[in-house]
């Protein structure tokens, strides 16, 4: 089978970052056909020079870089320093990026691709708030029935929320731009905190990483060091969630991976559940199903793939 055309539209961030180098690394499974940022874990002008610092690092500076929005639809930005640090990127030092921002907007990126390439062939990949994505939809209404999937982390049902006790932080940054892309009728595949908080960077995974012994492996292990802090404090947990890979990791291996197709709304009304994502799972309403919605991971095997996809860069 040939590679699935991918757009990873992103925010990085340490987890999009690994998400990056997974789809970088994984050209038979993948081909990167581009990379659009928007503002989330930290503004857009840092989401577009780490997304930079990420392609350099995998020493594919030829990979074609697009800023999009600095900010959600109607609201102000939210954003995660408190869990990325200060550049999004905490962790090792890397140097500037030297490779250019391309000239178009992200969004224009988006639209164009979807128009100039066959209908059914581009998957998107969003795994930040998802504003670049529903302008899109929004400017150009053409471009949806051409999507051939798209395939997010963002929302849940089990673990409810991070950022607030109802929402996840994706969409609860964007909640308008979710129920857009939501309610856009294009198949979605949704990898919810109910999963990313099961793979978890264990010490053993960790050291795993650092044991490839390559600036990439070492950077890996590093990125997850750091934000892995917070999560240990926040969940008591066993090691930082690598939320944003586990949607190139579906891509390449979906086995890894079991859900539902259900219904899932987006509360954009009460300030308190903002962003929350409805999710039917129990399937007690005869609203359609909108979005394969996945519940659980292979995580040895997910960070299997992972480890030995990061030591080929
Ligand atoms: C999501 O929010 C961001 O902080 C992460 O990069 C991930 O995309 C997890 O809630
Ligand atoms: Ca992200």
């Amino acid at each position: 089978m040939s590679p699935r055309k991918i757009i990873i539209d992103t925010d990085p961030g340490q987890d999009d970052a690994v998400a990056i180098l997974l789809a970088l690394a994984s050209p038979e499974d993948v081909e990167l056909l581009g990379i659009t940022c928007v503002a989330g874990n930290v503004p857009l002008h840092l989401t577009a020079k780490n997304a930079r610092v990420v392609c350099e690092l995998a020493n594919r500076p030829d990979t074609r870089v697009f800023a999009g929005h600095d900010r959600p639809i109607t609201r102000a930005l939210v954003t995660a320093e408190h869990v990325h640090g200060k550049t999004g990127l905490d962790g090792p030092a890397l140097p500037d990026p030297k490779m250019r921002l391309q000239d178009a907007h992200a969004v224009d990126f988006i639209v164009d691709t979807l128009r100039r390439e066959p209908s059914g062939t581009v998957t998107l990949c969003p795994i930040a708030p998802l504003t670049n994505i529903a302008h899109a939809f929004n400017r150009a209404p053409d471009i949806v029935g051409r999507v051939r999937e798209i395939v997010l982390m963002g929302g849940a049902y089990f673990e409810v929320g991070n950022i607030t006790p109802a929402a996840e932080f994706n969409i609860h940054v964007d909640p308008e731009a979710a129920d857009i892309v939501f309610r856009s009728g294009a198949p979605i595949t949704v990898m919810p905190l109910d999963v990313t908080h099961k793979a978890l960077v264990t010490g053993p995974r960790l050291e795993a990483f650092r044991a490839l012994g390559t600036p990439v492996g070492r950077a890996v292990a590093e990125w997850t060091d750091h934000f892995e802090r917070f999560d240990k404090e926040k969940y008591g947990s066993e090691g930082a969630p690598l939320h944003d890979p586990c949607t190139i990791a579906w891509l390449i291996d979906p086995t890894l991976f079991s859900g539902r197709r259900i219904n899932v709304e987006i509360e954009t009304l009460s300030p308190l559940t903002r962003g929350m994502t409805v999710a039917d799972w129990w399937g007690v309403t005869d609203r359609p199903a909108n979005a394969m919605f996945m519940g659980d991971v292979d995580a040895d095997g997910f960070f299997a793939l992972l480890t030995e996809r990061m030591a080929r860069l």
